[in-house]
């Protein structure tokens, strides 16, 4: 799986609008008037970071952490990419599987689809170039395992793109009056009658303890999304199950608000994401 080092070449680009192009293509219309498939304001913002972050080419390979129902891979895929799908739920392997041969096209990447944990990764030692990891680790309780096996798999050079929840100190409020969720631990909650529904924000010292320490890995400046005004707006109120309709709508937030947000507005962001380097 290990690649050589970088090649002059096309970069592969998804910008906001291409990734709403590629969910119409992948998912049918009815993705501008409902939100399926984990796809939300929030992946306008990740999987165009992500990809530019990762630096990909057509022909390398990205292993995708966590890739749950999410159309990422597939557009990979679309831009000539080789992606590993590695998700802990098999019934979303064979729904991922499904959709890949229902839109798979000649010229695409390869598409290799993996049922594993991320916390035991059936993969080499040092033999992978370019991870993605989005909105996908704060799931996991045994996160420092997942720490341990990103710092095993990333080859030297390699480069992993990560976006997770954060805090700078605590979150009580989290999905206030929409979600019961209960406190399992400072800033992480299991949703309550849903077994196994995990999550958790990190602080920017469990960043540093969790995902950087065990492979001493070098962390890029972190980038935030979702300040007061998407995230009060977006998430945690009880207008959310119609705020996030409208995948047209959350084009525009993202490409009106969030740079608005990002520039002018101090208060902690929702998600952060950051790149480590090994
Ligand atoms: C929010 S969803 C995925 C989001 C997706 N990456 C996207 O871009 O929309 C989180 C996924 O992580 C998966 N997951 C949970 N624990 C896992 C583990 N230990 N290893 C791999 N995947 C896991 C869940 O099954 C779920 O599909």
């Amino acid at each position: 799986m290990a690649q050589a080092v970088k090649k002059p070449g096309r970069a592969v680009r998804l910008p906001a609008w291409r990734t709403v192009a590629y969910e119409i293509a992948l998912n049918g219309w009815r993705i501008l008037r409902e939100t399926v498939n984990d796809f939300s304001l929030w992946r306008l913002i990740e999987y165009p970071w992500a990809t530019r972050a990762l630096e990909v080419q057509p022909g390398d390979l990205v292993l995708d952490l966590g890739s749950g129902t999410s159309s990422y891979p597939h557009m990979l895929a679309k831009e000539g990419v080789d992606v590993i799908v590695l998700e802990l739920d098999a019934d979303r392997v064979r729904w991922q599987l499904a959709k890949r041969r229902a839109t798979a096209r000649r010229g695409d990447g390869r598409f290799f689809p993996l049922v594993a944990s991320a916390t035991a990764m059936p993969i080499r030692d040092e033999s992978v170039q370019r991870i993605a990891a989005v909105s996908s680790l704060e799931h996991i309780p045994d996160d420092e395992a997942v720490g341990r096996e990103l710092a095993r798999v990333l080859a030297p050079g390699g480069l992993a793109a990560l976006t997770l929840p954060y805090t700078s100190k605590g979150r009580t409020d989290f999905f206030k009056g929409i979600r019961k969720f209960l406190p399992a631990g400072p800033n992480a909650f299991v949703q309550e009658g849903k077994a196994g529904s995990f999550f958790r924000f990190y602080t920017e010292a469990d960043l540093h303890r969790v995902y950087v320490a065990p492979g001493a890995l070098k962390i890029s400046p972190l980038e935030g999304f979702g300040r007061s005004i998407l995230n009060g707006r977006y998430h945690e109120t009880r207008l959310t199950r119609y705020w996030r309709r409208f995948v047209l709508k959350d084009l525009l937030l993202a490409l009106i608000v969030h740079p608005l947000e990002e520039r002018f507005d101090r208060s902690d962001p929702l998600y952060v994401m950051f790149t480590l380097r090994k």
